[in-house]
């Protein structure tokens, strides 16, 4: 299988075909997801909620996105775009951000995420202009989650979502490649993603965006004691891992996930 670059994910946008991304962890997966057809591999920092069994993802480190990156890369041998996430404060300064972005590339990542708007701006620049690829997250963003006062939709109020705007557009001019929305309400996702020409990645974000991601133990309906309003559980018919990534594949480049109840008016 050809390993894609961010030129055929720009592609894709630009031919309206929808573009898939799950989060995944280890090695198995990371071959199972890639094999099936996957675009993206997200090493999220989630995993500090459904791996580690925290509360949130503060508590995860360079180290532990170093660790799994690598076995998401040992299970991908053929290729993989695998986008590796930057944990919380290993990004608040452009040297901080070099650090710890080259470690994840030098672990298998081809590209980092971090989470933040206008505040992030410089250390986009200042990654890419250094050949680190960068996506950004925009919308919920977990790592402030104790700042948000819990997981929220963000962007409903009107001020909200022209600062969102702004800030998509000032990513994308600075250097992100890729933008996830996170929980924002549909129309605003919509609008965000037609004025960009970067691919935007939503997850609780509405159909309209570019592509969809989701974390892995949500849509296996494997989360401990956690439902969501913009998940599908794609086992809840019964069928094997296989049969429910198979699944989500074809429900979101038909279309057809997210659907309405998945999504915040
Ligand atoms: O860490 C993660 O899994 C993420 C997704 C929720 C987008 O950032």
């Amino acid at each position: 299988m050809k390993t894609l670059t961010i030129a055929d994910l720009i592609a894709l946008k630009q031919r309206s075909e929808k573009i898939t991304m799950l989060t995944v962890y280890d090695a198995t997966f990371a071959s199972l997801i890639a094999g099936l057809g996957v675009e993206i591999l997200l090493v999220g920092d989630s995993l500090g909620m459904v791996v580690q069994g925290h509360n949130t993802t503060v508590p995860v480190t360079v180290d532990d996105m170093v660790y799994h990156t690598r076995c998401v890369a040992a299970g991908c041998q053929r290729g993989a775009f695998i986008v590796g996430d930057l944990p919380f404060q290993s990004y608040d300064s452009p040297q901080t951000a070099l650090q710890s972005a080259a470690r994840l590339m030098q672990a298998g990542a081809t590209m980092v995420k971090l989470e933040g708007g206008a505040w992030v701006l410089p250390i986009v620049e200042y990654l890419t202009q250094r050949g680190i690829p960068v996506c950004a997250h925009i919308g919920l963003t977990p790592q402030s989650v104790h700042q948000l006062g819990g997981f929220k939709v963000q962007g409903r109020e009107a001020e909200a979502a022209a600062q969102l705007r702004a800030d998509a557009i000032a990513l994308q001019t600075a250097g992100a490649q890729l933008l996830v929305l996170e929980c924002v309400p549909r129309q605003l996702a919509a609008d965000v993603t037609a004025s960009l020409t970067i691919p935007t990645i939503g997850i609780g974000a509405g159909p309209e965006c570019d592509g969809q991601v989701l974390v892995l133990h949500d849509m296996l309906g494997i989360t401990p004691g956690k439902s969501f309003k913009f998940v599908r559980d794609f086992m809840a018919n019964g069928g094997t891992i296989k049969e429910a990534i198979a699944a989500y594949i074809a429900a979101v480049k038909s279309i057809e996930f997210p659907a309405e109840e998945h999504c915040f008016a």
